[in-house]
């Protein structure tokens, strides 16, 4: 051995544990300056829940243990303040309690809190990034103001023929299975994608006619929570934007928002060429366009229009069709309320000779069953802000910084027995005229509130309510040996899916 070698086996180890103490401190470097964040709740003197390395409150939710709206509700159960701090990661993150608290975000001082805490990526999401869902500031006021006409009660009445036309092979597809079991998820999810294929798209997909529908499987495709890659990009433009930039996430899938912007671009065509008027949604979104002049704050684009309609398909089907079966579910559960809906839609039916604008509008018992079972169900179990700048609640002299994200829990203001009795109960009295006046305002949101509230509610409502009148006058709808009572929920999926499958027995009259 000569003397360099003998310098060699001594240094090595040296060098060896310089390297653990170096790669060490970087560890703890990168703790601290992650784990910091983990202090802001506390140095706001706001009562928070303890957060975990790493995942902060959400860990359950990101193993895919519990639905985020249970989570929520354990967190807003477990404090009786008006506002809970959490952490999504290192990110804190307000869930706000107080129904005053939500008035001002949502309403009073709507200006504050005018977008929502959502990544945004242009270049690698433009379909996203144009919706009114992730617009912001002024360029969604604009947008807001140029879209809101096209959802008009007289827009409605104009697309009610498009509706009944879906409703009627809705209920020959029931007939024709009558006294079987039948998945009623998958049967109502056809409906709706074929009224908003039809509304959005101008297309006829008659999803129970074809076997493979292709638009069905775009449809599925496009917030497909059962895909890994999809929940996570989801989840990530929610709570973790840095991924949305790193791994360049889109929020809807890729190839099935191309197939829905290459009909749209074909369908725009079509129209322009032979002069084609449907009243649908394209026409009217086409009318904008066309009307636009050289003032105008927010002027359509190709991509512009695009995005619109595939926001318009994505918000449009699963909303719809899950509030549909979980009425069905409910009813046939409680055959009560079913028998009473269906003695009001007969009756209403006999009594205008057809299920007109006015008689889907005219049925109350009808109302309140569909608003308790989005008490129930609420599809969007929260709702998300952020603050635009510092902003003091005047109720408890806190000061919130600029940026940060607020949940407000629907889905846990709907089962807090103190507004909601007895909250597992279906109780369709809740909304009748007599109480629905001592709902205590801003604890039943399942559209939202304020100016940011959900542009499709008349369009969703009117969709669900002619699926079920023209369902509940013909058939009755039963549990099965399969119908799961209670239902379980599938915890990766950000709206409330029933893990599964919704089994019902259709029994024509
Ligand atoms: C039962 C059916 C539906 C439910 C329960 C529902 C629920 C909601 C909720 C809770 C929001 C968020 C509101 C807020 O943040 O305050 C929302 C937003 C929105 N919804 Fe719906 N929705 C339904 C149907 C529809 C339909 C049919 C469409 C379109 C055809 C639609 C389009 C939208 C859009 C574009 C937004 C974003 C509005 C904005 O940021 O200005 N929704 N919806």
């Amino acid at each position: 051995m000569n003397v360099f070698e003998g310098e060699r086996i001594i240094l090595l180890p040296v060098f060896n544990v310089m390297i653990l103490v170096y790669l060490g401190c970087l560890l703890l470097i990168l703790y601290y300056l992650y784990t910091k964040n983990y202090s802001y709740w506390e140095s706001k003197g706001v009562p928070f829940e303890k957060p975990f390395f790493l995942f902060g409150n959400f860990a359950k939710i990101i193993a895919g243990k519990q639905h985020i709206s249970f989570r929520i509700r354990e967190i807003y159960n477990k404090f009786n303040t008006p506002y809970v701090g959490i952490y999504i990661f290192n990110q804190p993150n307000l869930i706000v309690r107080s129904p005053e608290i939500l008035k001002r975000i949502l309403v009073k001082d709507f200006d504050k809190f005018v977008n929502r805490k959502i990544a945004l990526n242009e270049d690698v999401d433009p379909i996203s990034a144009h919706t009114l869902f992730s617009s912001q500031d002024q360029t969604w006021k604009n947008l807001r103001v140029k879209i809101s006409p096209v959802f008009t009660s007289g827009k409605m009445k104009l697309m009610l023929p498009l509706m009944k036309e879906c409703a009627s092979n809705l209920v020959n597809y029931v007939e024709k299975h009558s006294g079987e079991v039948i998945e009623i998820r998958e049967t109502t999810k056809k409906y709706a994608v074929d009224i908003i294929s039809s509304c959005a798209f101008g297309i006829n997909s008659d999803c129970f006619k074809e076997e493979n529908s292709e638009i069905l499987t775009v449809a599925t495709r496009l917030l497909d929570f059962n895909s890994f890659v999809r929940s996570f990009s989801i989840f990530s433009f929610f709570f973790a934007p840095k991924f949305v930039d790193i791994f360049r996430l889109t929020f809807a899938d890729k190839f099935a928002s191309n197939y829905l912007i290459n009909v749209f671009n074909t369908t725009m065509k079509e129209r322009k060429k032979q002069k084609i008027v449907r009243h649908d949604l394209i026409d009217l979104l086409n009318n904008l366009k066309q009307n636009e002049t050289f003032n105008d704050n927010y002027k359509f684009d190709d991509i512009k229009m695009a995005s619109q309609a595939v926001s318009f398909f994505s918000a449009g089907n699963d909303t719809t069709s899950m509030t549909i079966s979980f009425t069905l579910y409910e009813l046939a559960i409680n055959p009560e309320i079913q028998n009473r809906l269906r003695q009001e839609v007969r009756e209403t039916f006999e009594k205008h000779g057809d299920f007109t604008y006015e008689a889907v509008n005219e049925m109350k018992y009808l109302d309140m069953v569909f608003n308790e079972t989005l008490r129930k169900y609420p599809l969007t179990t929260f709702l998300n802000r952020k603050s635009a700048t510092k902003y003091t609640f005047e109720e408890t002299g806190f000061t919130l910084d600029e940026d940060v994200a607020i949940t407000v829990p629907v889905g846990a203001l709907h089962y807090d027995p103190k507004y909601f009795p007895d909250p597992e109960k279906f109780d369709p009295e809740r909304f009748s005229d007599e109480n629905k006046h001592k709902i205590v305002p801003y604890t039943f949101l399942p559209f939202g509130d304020g100016p940011r509230n959900c542009i499709g509610q008349r369009f969703g409502v009117l969709v669900s309510k002619v699926a079920l009148a023209y369902c509940l006058k013909d058939f009755a709808f039963e549990k099965a040996a399969a119908t799961s009572v209670p239902l379980q929920f599938e915890p990766r999926s950000l709206f409330m899916v029933n893990k599964k499958g919704l089994y019902l027995r259709a029994v024509k009259l």
